[in-house]
């Protein structure tokens, strides 16, 4: 199905020319109170944002931030980010206090080419998430066209995503574009061998995902919390580690999937172990069979380390989400920072996927040295699990 499905209306593809355009973009950044602490999404929607200038159009921006359950939650204001848009386009961005209504319509109504405003957070609103018609003809009201920049967002049928698109002429802003073509590649024409590395916490989200990379690579690591509960499956005791033990007998069945398939499956054969989630607490590295009932596995050892490298190194394409280890503590981020290196001197593609991962990234300063990192998480994962995402099915039709 996605075959027929790989071209999106591009922003260039349709004259935007001294328009006012609605641009729905994800500046769901993290938050430390008013700071933001990483502000790689608004970045990434500068250079839409400036084509959109450029053309001579005005700007409606809009967003969510966080989950407030279609309530207002003050310190999940847009006003923040408003103000640091500003800076980095070095341009005013008008903040409007609420993103529907007679202030909004008035201020809209009024918009010069060049101006930009930005709505409050759409999720202040229940009717973001029930996708209300009435809410999106409001929204659409503001604009002549809509543009879709927030790729984070697009598997969420929600009315800023997929109404306004139904009602006024649109395309995906350079940000989807980019995104979506990287990640459709991958399940399109992947240079192989093709190594996906999975890590993060739990299995639970990820069958899908790891079902259908089955189809698509050579090689499969396992890694982070989620690789106990295949330990778990292939009969060892994992002690006290995070582990899905009800998950246990599915993940038997997708090993024996995967040998069917002919996919290699590297899972642990070592780990680091500790009694608790401390820095302070002295860690070990044991054989996967030999972790006591007290350990908590909390990274990748050595010899796991290794085979995962020695994989890397013969690949031509990789795709990694998720860490490896209890990253939030350093001494348990040796596994993800040296399979971060090993990425690095290999002579693949290399596509990163998943707010941790980058975040984790970004903290090692490495950013830069991967060929892709995208800004979405869910996002990402549903694209490459082979589904139908109606914020890019909105951009097709
Ligand atoms: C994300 O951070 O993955 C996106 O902003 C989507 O957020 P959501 O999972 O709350 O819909």
């Amino acid at each position: 199905m996605l075959r027929a499905m790989n071209k999106l209306i591009s922003i260039h593809d349709i004259d935007i020319k001294g328009k006012k355009v609605f641009i729905r973009v994800d500046f769901n950044v993290p938050m430390e109170g008013a700071k933001i602490t990483d502000d790689r999404r608004i970045e990434a929607a500068v250079p839409t944002i400036e084509y959109v200038l450029d053309q001579g159009c005005s700007i409606v921006l809009a967003s969510h931030m966080g989950r407030p359950d279609g309530k207002v939650v003050p310190e999940l204001s847009l006003a923040p980010i408003a103000a640091r848009l500003a800076e980095i386009l070095d341009h005013k961005v008008e903040f409007v206090a609420e993103a529907v209504g007679p202030e909004v319509q008035t201020i809209v109504s009024k918009l010069k080419p060049g101006h930009i405003v930005m709505l409050e957070n759409l999720r202040f609103y229940p009717d973001e998430e029930k996708n209300g018609i009435e809410f999106g003809r409001e929204l659409a009201s503001f604009a002549d066209i809509y543009v879709d920049d927030a790729f984070a967002c697009v598997h969420r049928a929600h009315a800023s995503i997929v109404a306004i698109p139904a009602m006024l002429p649109h395309a995906a802003g350079l940000l989807v574009e980019e995104e979506f073509h990287t990640l459709h590649d991958l399940l399109e024409k992947p240079q192989e061998p093709f190594v996906a590395i999975i890590g993060g916490a739990k299995v639970a989200d990820k069958f899908e995902l790891l079902d259908h990379l089955l189809g698509l690579v050579q090689t499969l690591v396992i890694g982070g919390a989620m690789a106990n509960t295949f330990l778990l499956a292939e009969g060892h005791d994992v002690g006290k580690s995070i582990c899905e033990p009800d998950l246990a007998e599915r993940v038997k069945e997708f090993i024996a999937k995967a040998k069917t398939a002919g996919v290699e499956l590297v899972i642990p054969t070592d780990v680091v172990v500790a009694t608790e989630i401390k820095a302070s607490v002295p860690k070990r590295t044991v054989a996967v069979g030999d972790i006591a009932k007290d350990d908590l596995a909390l990274d990748l050892g050595p010899d796991t380390v290794q085979a995962i490298s020695s994989v890397l190194a013969g690949a031509k394409t990789i795709f990694w989400n998720g860490t490896l280890g209890y990253t939030e503590l350093e001494a348990f981020a040796v596994a993800s920072s040296e399979v971060a290196d090993a990425i690095i001197t290999s002579d693949a593609k290399s596509i990163i996927g998943g707010g941790d991962t980058s975040g984790f990234l970004d903290q090692y300063s490495r950013p830069d040295k991967f060929s892709f990192i995208s800004t979405g998480g869910g996002a990402a994962l549903e694209l490459l699990a082979g589904k139908e995402l109606p914020g890019i099915a909105a951009l097709q039709n």
